[in-house]
């Protein structure tokens, strides 16, 4: 039939497939690298190469750059994939002395290692199907080497001239072997093809991960004795009796990642430390093997500090970069962390779609805030709260008397702040059990805060952490519960912004009227009548003007209004942050009343009914609402405003 979408699948792939396979002799492999040099760009150039061609940008003016490259997977890490790039990957691309090291990211548990090095070699695959990654080897060859290995080291210096290219390494053992009995010396026949780099196919990307000591076996790094061919050969020493497929091995050209690092015994670590120092492998008979790869290693910073801490460990320290990779610290951010991991959670765990169920607004953010409370530091600074901290690092222009030129400042006073706390994979697997015990089609903040809270006991250690936590579950509770309210008030109004505008031009009138001691007009009768102060007074008085200061405060919003309008804008309800918050405060409080009333009526008469039908409908349509977690929220707010 052929109309089945597999079949399809399976066809898109193969001609994909062909796209890249290019095969030829040497000497068609040096009209490629003529074309296009960096063909045989080492490991690390490669990567880099790799991240640069995804683009990037400043962030604001803040001097933070953000790679593209990560900007789908990782969030609120920009200036450690800032450090990781610009210090080390971009030097080790330039062939300094830098590459020799192992690369090792540090950090807390579920702090996203193992995705961004997952994202790393995922990303190295795609780059070699692409034109700028193609990359290309000898063909048979067990490490797919590069094939400018053939040239002599006599000639390499004359072919730098004519070609700009770096030869660095020697044929392996294999392709030595072949040369000679094979292809009769003749370099410039010497099959060549182009290469996919694919883990599953064990073709430069690699891993590596300690188990038992006893079970494993250097051999898993560096290739085994093949005894079966050993029996046919003979030789140790014959390069057909050898496997050379150790995870260093396979991933020569690209990257291996090694997880969890420290774990590992010293013999492990003395392979990695050569092919990191040196570009060589030692195999047990042969001359040491060449090969070029950057080795991405993580640990978690109790293996760090007790590693680093020792002095016998000295020549291995110096051999490695690390960067250290925090929980990270802004709201916004953690936010897209949940909403990435939910959107894959269909792909993990078809009993636990999350992708099916509502997830009420806010919800996401106040599981968020908890976490972010756990990691934050509190301020030497007297004065300013954790909550305020929070809000500073997310970015808010001005929290109290604070503002965004303190945050370095903040961010200065602990070095290891994001080292501790909750991971996002705790607070997942809370949100997810919220959905199952519930059983339901809509979980929101309240279920969550719940499912945090009893999912504490497994996460503390001690009955005074625990209080700590419940704390900071309080913290955040509370924080949703202003939110709740607004939301709730803001959906009573008909149409909120309309309102507020004309709350604020009916403002802005009296104001100009008192400052130019002049009369409006009354808007019914027309009349010239003296500056409504009470109204004025009733939105000042919601952030603390004294009668002392309305009159400074006034002219204040006089000389914005004038400097918008110089600049040919015209004065909204959002130009002045604080206006803007005296009129909502206001707007509010002259519904408040209504509000609860008509939430909390447990009667409640057809007028309420219909009242209450409209905001649903409105949270529905207007905000991301679903009737369950409307009418929740109503509730909610309802008891809230009745305390
Ligand atoms: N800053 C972050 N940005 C995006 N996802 C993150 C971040 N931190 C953690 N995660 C997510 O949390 C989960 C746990 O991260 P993981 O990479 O396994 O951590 P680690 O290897 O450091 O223990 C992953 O699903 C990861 O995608
Ligand atoms: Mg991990
Ligand atoms: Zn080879
Ligand atoms: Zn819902």
């Amino acid at each position: 039939m052929g109309s089945w979408d597999i079949l399809k699948q399976i066809d898109d792939q193969r001609s994909t497939t062909e796209k890249y396979s290019w095969e030829g002799t040497f000497s068609d492999y040096l009209d490629v690298v003529h074309k296009n040099p960096r063909v045989a760009d080492l490991a690390h150039a490669r990567l880099y190469d790799m991240i640069i061609a995804a683009g990037s940008e400043e962030i604001g003016d803040t001097g933070v750059r953000r790679y593209n490259f990560f900007a789908q997977e990782m969030f609120g890490l920009e200036h450690v994939l800032q450090h990781l790039v610009e210090e080390y990957l971009s030097p080790a691309a330039r062939r300094l002395d830098i590459r020799k090291r192992i690369l090792m990211l540090v950090g807390p548990v579920g702090g996203g290692k193992s995705t961004l090095a997952t994202l790393i070699k995922r990303g190295l695959e795609r780059y070699s199907r692409t034109d700028e990654g193609a990359i290309y080897a000898i063909r048979g060859c067990p490490m797919h080497e590069e094939p400018l290995h053939l040239v002599p080291e006599e000639l390499r210096a004359n072919f730098k001239k004519e070609f700009g290219v770096y030869i660095e390494g020697d044929l392996c053992p294999v392709c030595r072997y072949k040369l000679a009995h094979e292809w009769g010396n003749k370099i410039d026949a010497v099959p060549v093809k182009r290469i996919v780099l694919s883990e599953r196919q064990r073709v430069g990307v690699g891993t590596f991960k300690p188990a038992d000591p006893k079970s494993q076996d250097v051999a898993e790094l560096t290739g085994s004795v093949n005894i079966q061919a050993l029996t046919e050969y003979g030789l140790e020493s014959d390069p057909r009796a050898y496997n050379f497929d150790g995870e260093l091995n396979i991933a020569n050209r690209g990257v291996m990642e090694f997880i969890e690092m420290l774990k590992a015994e010293k013999r492990f670590l003395y392979e990695l430390n050569t092919v990191a120092g040196e570009q060589t492998i030692k195999a047990s008979r042969f001359a040491l093997i060449y090969a070029d790869l950057a080795v991405l290693a993580h640990t978690n910073e109790y293996e760090y500090n007790s590693y680093f801490g020792n002095k016998e460990n000295e020549a291995m320290i110096d051999r490695i970069f690390v960067v250290r990779v925090p929980y990270n610290l802004k709201l916004h951010e953690e936010v897209k962390i949940y909403d990435k991991l939910i959107g894959q959670s269909q792909l993990s765990d078809d009993r636990l779609d999350l992708t099916k169920v509502h997830i009420a607004p806010n919800t996401l953010r106040v599981a968020s805030m908890f976490a972010l409370l756990t990691r934050i530091k509190p301020s030497k600074k007297s004065g300013l709260s954790l909550m305020a901290k929070l809000k500073l690092y997310d970015g808010e222009r001005q929290v109290g008397d604070w503002d965004q030129k303190h945050v370095k400042e903040l961010q200065d006073e602990y070095s290891d702040e994001g080292m501790h706390g909750i991971s996002p994979r705790f607070v997942i697997n809370r949100i997810s059990s919220a959905l199952v015990r519930n059983g339901r089609s809509c979980v929101n903040a309240i279920d969550v805060l719940r499912s945090l809270r009893d999912g504490l006991q497994e996460y503390t250690n001690s009955d005074e952490d625990h209080k700590k936590m419940l704390g900071l579950i309080d913290e955040t509770r509370k924080d949703y519960d202003e939110l709740a309210k607004k939301e709730v008030q803001r959906a009573f109004v008909y149409s909120y912004e309309e309102s507020a505008k004309t709350l604020l031009d009916n403002y802005l009138d009296n104001v100009d009227a008192f400052c130019n001691r002049v009369k409006v007009k009354d808007p019914i009768t027309a009349e010239d009548v003296e500056p409504d102060e009470r109204l004025m007074r009733s939105i000042e008085e919601q952030i603390g003007v004294s009668e002392n200061a309305k009159r400074e405060f006034r002219e204040g919003i006089m000389r914005s209004v004038a400097s918008v309008s110089r600049r040919g804008g015209s004065f909204g309800v959002g130009s002045d942050e604080r206006l803007k918050e005296a009129l909502e405060k206001k707007l509010f409080t002259d519904l408040k009343d209504i509000v609860k009333i008509t939430t909390s009526s447990k009667t409640p008469d057809a007028e309420q009914l219909k009242r209450i039908n409209e905001v649903v409908e409105r949270l529905v349509d207007k905000h991301g609402y679903c009737t369950v977690c409307a009418n929740e929220l109503l509730k909610y707010v309802g008891t809230l405003l009745n305390r």
